[in-house]
């Protein structure tokens, strides 16, 4: 945990912004697998650690604004949960780390609430996105589950993005330990691929890399010969002779930032000539979009910058023609990189998207629904202190291929009598995290070797 005066200042930041109401935070609880008492790997909510930093099942947390109260409620441990699980702090205990000196037990959580409703307080809550804090908010604020979502409070979110998005000097850190161990995931894959491993042998070392400092994966690894499938979560081939593997993969640290890399690498050591051309032409991509990062550019242009350098290396291969610029701002690249360049990355790695990417990526701008451009989370103009990832990828999917084709879509752009020979390529990507600084741009984290005279050495190290 950082000290208690950073989440004193926080809870003190957000609440000189919203000023009035009451404010509810649902720490996540135990969630059943199979089973109530078989449990998935516990994970808190991300907005409550940023404000309470208590890393437990089963807390929630009241900032009543108008009364000048902050209150953590809480059952302590039963003897059978010590019996079975071991013990905690006490919730006062818990509380007082973070600076908060009231305690409640979760039984009057509800009645807290139907006061303060008495009263005419407002009561914020944010969008849920597990199905027992859909059930929990029902039961406490005496919702229909189909009001939920649209009754959260848009004060509250675009409070809390506005604290989150700004990383300070000391999550600053946490991200780059987390970045640095995912660099080291990333090392041991390029070391292991050769043909004749399993996918699920490098997804199991890599884990292994992630969980052994106490931290765990920020999210499920993709590690892939089908690194076309941009979130490919099988792991039941086998590598062989000639084709790219590709791993996604990110450490969460123990203090649960994330880390987010994708490195695509030769499984014989050394790339084909067709597959160094493509990767060539990712990596200028790459190299054009970190060049264009800094204060006051928007992400959507270096978006831009990077997609217009794909259209270029494509037009270079004889798939594509015309104008690069003109079919990166139409949206034709998307046949090649229907994803977006990047989304930000802190708590969580893709950052607050339970909050909604209008507001983190946005700033409360509409999004576009254009295929391609839809699935861009980040857009808006770049800040000091924002943390994202760039991450663009040239991917051959033959079922877009031939929709695109069967549909005629930009066909002054995609030469579509080429692709057929190009359907089994698969897929690159390289992906690496940014900070914003006052003047430009920073990597974060060890160097990842990314270059494909790199990514060479490193797997025939
Ligand atoms: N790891 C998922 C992503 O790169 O966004
Ligand atoms: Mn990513
Ligand atoms: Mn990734």
């Amino acid at each position: 945990m950082f000290a208690k005066e950073t989440y004193i200042r926080r809870r003190q930041q957000l609440k000189d912004t919203l000023k009035s109401g009451l404010l509810l935070f649902l720490g996540n609880d135990e969630c059943g697998m199979n089973y109530a008492d078989n449990t998935y790997h516990f994970r808190q909510d991300s907005t409550f650690l940023y404000f309470f930093g208590s890393d437990y099942a089963g807390l929630a947390a009241v900032i009543d604004i108008d009364e000048d109260r902050e209150i953590i409620f809480g059952n302590e441990l039963t003897i059978d949960d010590i019996v079975w699980m071991g013990t905690q702090p006490t919730i006062s205990e818990k509380s007082e780390r973070v600076g908060i000196r009231e305690t409640l037990p979760m039984g009057e959580l509800k009645s807290y609430l139907e006061r303060a409703a008495a009263k005419g307080q407002a009561i914020h809550y944010l969008p849920p996105y597990r199905g027992d804090h859909k059930l929990w908010l029902q039961d406490l604020l005496g919702l229909a589950p189909a009001e939920i979502a649209a009754k959260s409070s848009v004060p509250f979110i675009r409070a809390v993005v506005d604290q989150r998005n700004y990383k300070s000097v000391e999550e600053i850190a946490q991200i780059e330990e987390a970045v640095n161990i995912s660099v080291e995931m990333h090392v041991t894959a390029m070391r292991m691929a050769r043909p004749g491993i399993k996918e699920s042998e490098i997804a199991a070392a890599v884990t292994e890399v992630a969980m052994r400092d106490g931290g765990n994966l920020s999210f499920p690894v993709i590690a892939t010969i089908n690194g076309q499938t941009l979130h490919n979560h099988c792991h039941s081939n086998v590598l062989q002779e000639g084709q790219l593997f590709l791993l996604d993969a990110g450490a969460e640290n123990a203090m649960h930032y994330a880390g987010d890399l994708t490195s695509t690498m030769p499984v014989s050591g050394r790339f084909t000539e067709q597959q160094r051309m493509v990767f060539d032409i990712n990596h200028r991509a790459y190299t054009a979009a970190v060049n264009a990062l800094r204060p006051g550019v928007a992400f959507r242009d270096v978006h831009l910058t990077a997609m217009t350098e794909i259209c270029r290396g494509m037009k270079e291969l004889g798939l594509m023609k015309g104008d690069p610029a003109e079919a990166a701002n139409i949206g034709a690249y998307a046949l090649f990189m229907p994803c977006g360049l990047g989304h930000m990355m802190g708590l969580d790695v893709h950052d607050m998207e339970n909050l909604g990417e209008v507001y983190v990526g946005y700033n409360g701008q509409p999004k576009s629904t254009q295929f391609g451009f839809k699935s861009l989370r980040l857009a808006r103009p770049l800040e000091p202190g924002f943390v994202f990832t760039v991450e663009p990828g040239i991917y051959f999917i033959p079922e877009l291929i031939d929709k695109w084709r069967a549909e005629n879509m930009y066909t002054d752009f995609i030469c579509y009598d080429k692709l057929d020979a190009w359907k089994g390529f698969g897929g690159i990507r390289n992906e690496e995290d940014y900070l914003i600084t006052e003047d430009g741009a920073r990597r974060l984290g060890n160097h990842k070797p990314s270059s494909a005279d790199e990514i060479e050495a490193e797997c025939n190290r």
